[in-house]
């Protein structure tokens, strides 16, 4: 075999480098990034994305180049040399993925770190160690060293918290999220409004409170790079700083019922001014959301909620009728 000069391999390496950088800087694969925490997260996948696509050629171009080249020529009935491994090679090729995979976890954690991922001070307030227990039983070992809780950190442990600058110090708005079949609802405690849309202003802290109603559901903003569990019972949490003024989707990520895919709304980043405004008309009207509480409270039947798209669609009630026997009329 015919070893490739220095200067071939050096050309060939470039190109590969120059290619992975180039797409993986324009592979448009992810939606407008929104936020601080979105550019930190693109930064990371781009990266992998670089490393992913000269891996990628690099695998696949000596795959090719292998088969053309030391194909079976006609006429050829002889055996293939014997080759029974090149032990260099393999630790050559268990080395570099081992290295890239650490570089890649080490950065990881420091993105995860940076959005506020990681607080180490929060396991003591976690409700995540929370135990069911029947009345009378008590604990043998205590999950907790007491002596590690510190009471005067009141974080959670779930969810993206306070980035390390903001460490500490309390949000510019706090919103709390309730996530139910198939809606979720939003309240500006400070006003004492609920709404089915989320505002926010633009450049501003922003802690969302997320809790579910009933089932497990996700809260997820993916221009923003951000989704948590929202769970019956236990409080999360999502804290981010919107930095581009837009309309972006709110999407359940988990699997809720029947009509998970019908709960979406949409969240608002608007300038201090426009925000303002919003929250006056808000105060103004000072509807606190009733009708939607109230459909919250009693959730709607099925007929309900396909009502609109009964009529939309030119679905008549003598058709559901025939569909399905038990449709009321
Ligand atoms: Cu809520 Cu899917």
């Amino acid at each position: 075999m015919k070893i490739p000069s220095n200067i071939s391999a050096l050309l060939v390496g470039i190109t590969l480098t120059l290619v992975s950088l180039w797409i993986g800087q324009n592979h448009g694969l992810l939606p407008i990034a929104a936020s601080k925490e979105a550019e930190l997260v693109d930064e990371l996948f781009n990266a992998m994305m670089t490393i992913s696509v000269g891996l990628f050629l690099l695998v696949q171009g000596v795959l090719i180049i292998a088969v053309f080249k030391f194909r079976r020529r006609p006429g050829d009935l002889t055996d293939a040399p014997p080759i029974h491994g090149n032990i260099p090679l393999e630790i050559l090729w268990t080395a570099i993925p081992t290295v890239i995979v650490l570089l890649i976890s080490v950065y990881s954690f420091d993105v995860y770190q940076k959005l506020g991922g990681f607080d180490p001070n929060a396991i003591g307030d976690s409700g995540a160690v929370q135990v069911a227990m029947l009345p009378g039983e008590e604990l043998s070992t205590p999950l907790i060293n007491p002596s590690k809780t510190n009471p005067t950190h009141k974080h959670l442990a779930l969810g993206i918290g306070a980035s390390p600058e903001a460490e500490g110090k309390p949000a510019d708005l706090v919103v709390n999220v309730m996530g139910m079949q198939y809606a979720w609802l939003f309240t500006y405690p400070e006003i004492g409004t609920t709404t089915g849309e989320l505002h926010v202003p633009l450049g501003k802290d922003i802690q969302l409170n997320i809790k579910a109603q009933d089932v497990l559901h996700a809260f997820w903003l993916p221009e923003f790079r951000i989704k948590q569990d929202a769970i019956p019972g236990q409080e999360s949490q999502l804290r981010f700083r919107p930095q581009r003024v837009g309309e972006y989707p709110v999407v359940c990520a988990e699997l809720c019922g029947p009509y998970h895919g019908g709960m979406v709304t949409k969240l608002f980043v608007e300038n201090q001014q426009d925000y303002d405004n919003w929250l006056h008309t808000q105060i103004a009207s000072h509807d606190p959301g009733q009708t939607v509480i109230a459909l919250g409270a009693n959730p709607p039947s099925d007929t309900d909620f396909l009502a609109p798209f009964v009529s939309e669609l030119g679905v008549t009630n003598e058709i559901l009728q025939q569909l399905n026997p038990h449709y009321p009329a």
